[in-house]
């Protein structure tokens, strides 16, 4: 049975994803600091898969060490997904405004912590692993307030590049998901209706996809991996059913259960 471990597990797109890779048979490691909804999903993929939940801070070591001793107990991890984010204050802050404590905080989370995380889990990475760094297009562009959480996201997007150089055995992956309804989103935007935004669980078939496609390490958007052909649909990529729903593990159950990640290991 293949092992991922999600950060960020319990909202968005990281709910998503481990929504979809539990109907697909993977173990799953999962955090949020929350303890609540993490345990209540947790519980709910429970009749699905293999699931251990633990409650944390990603920014903490000790929490990322309890991380690395699940995946240990679960022997050894085939996908990693630092998902787990922060946008800093909000509303948000022009860098003249931008406190240095709490630009710190957004470098702590978004960038130190996946790193913390990778350097714990590199002896247990299956050599065909995949490791996942979610990223943003503010990592490539420049937009008013956004400079601390897209210079966080511009550097994992960096340390993401160097570490495909430097383990060429797995693949390395900083992935712009797009603009999704979530309460990141609502926060980056607060009083905006971004009901127009899409629900995450429409990016997860093309994350899928591109996992399937095993493009080499670098950096990509998953619209660029959309399951378009019947080929993506229907055969040894596709995971189009995915594109609706919640994000919940029963809401969202696709049809499509032709589609598996293909994993031999473990
Ligand atoms: N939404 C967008 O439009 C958008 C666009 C581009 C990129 N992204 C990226 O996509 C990823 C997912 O974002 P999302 O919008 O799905 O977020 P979301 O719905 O707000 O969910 C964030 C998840 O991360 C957890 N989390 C936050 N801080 C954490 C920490 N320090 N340690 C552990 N868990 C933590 C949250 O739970 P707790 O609060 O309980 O910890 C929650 O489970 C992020 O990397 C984000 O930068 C999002």
């Amino acid at each position: 049975m293949p092992v991922a471990l999600i950060t960020g597990a319990s909202s968005g797109l990281g709910r998503a994803l481990a929504a979809a890779l539990g109907r697909r048979g993977w173990a799953l490691v999962l955090d949020a600091r929350t303890p609540q909804p993490l345990y209540q999903f947790a519980d709910e993929l429970a009749a699905l898969t293999v699931v251990k939940a633990i409650a944390g801070d990603v920014s903490m070591p000790d929490h990322r060490r309890d991380l690395a001793q699940a995946v240990r107990a679960a022997g050894g991890l085939d996908l990693l997904i630092n998902n787990a984010s922060t946008l800093g204050p909000t509303p948000l802050p022009s860098l003249a405004e931008l406190a240095l404590a709490s630009f710190h905080e957004i470098l702590q989370v978004n960038l130190l912590a996946p790193l913390g995380l990778i350097q714990q889990l590199l002896p247990q990475l299956a050599d065909d692993a995949a490791v996942v760094n979610v990223s943003s297009d503010a990592a490539v562009a420049s937009y008013p307030g956004w400079g601390g959480y897209g210079a966080a996201k511009a550097a994992l997007d960096h340390l993401t590049a160097t570490l495909g150089q430097e383990n060429p055995a797995q693949r390395w992956y900083a992935v712009d998901p797009g603009d999704m309804r979530t309460p990141m989103h609502q926060a980056a935007f607060p009083g905006e209706d971004i009901s127009d935004r899409p629900d995450p669980a429409t990016v997860v078939p093309a994350l899928l996809n591109l996992l399937e496609r095993r493009p080499p390490s670098g950096r990509y958007r998953a619209a660029d991996f959309e399951p378009t052909s019947t080929t993506d649909a229907r055969g040894s990529a596709g995971a189009g059913a995915d594109a609706r729903g919640s994000a919940g593990a029963g809401a969202d159950a696709d049809a499509d259960e032709s589609y598996a990640l293909r994993k031999t290991s473990r």
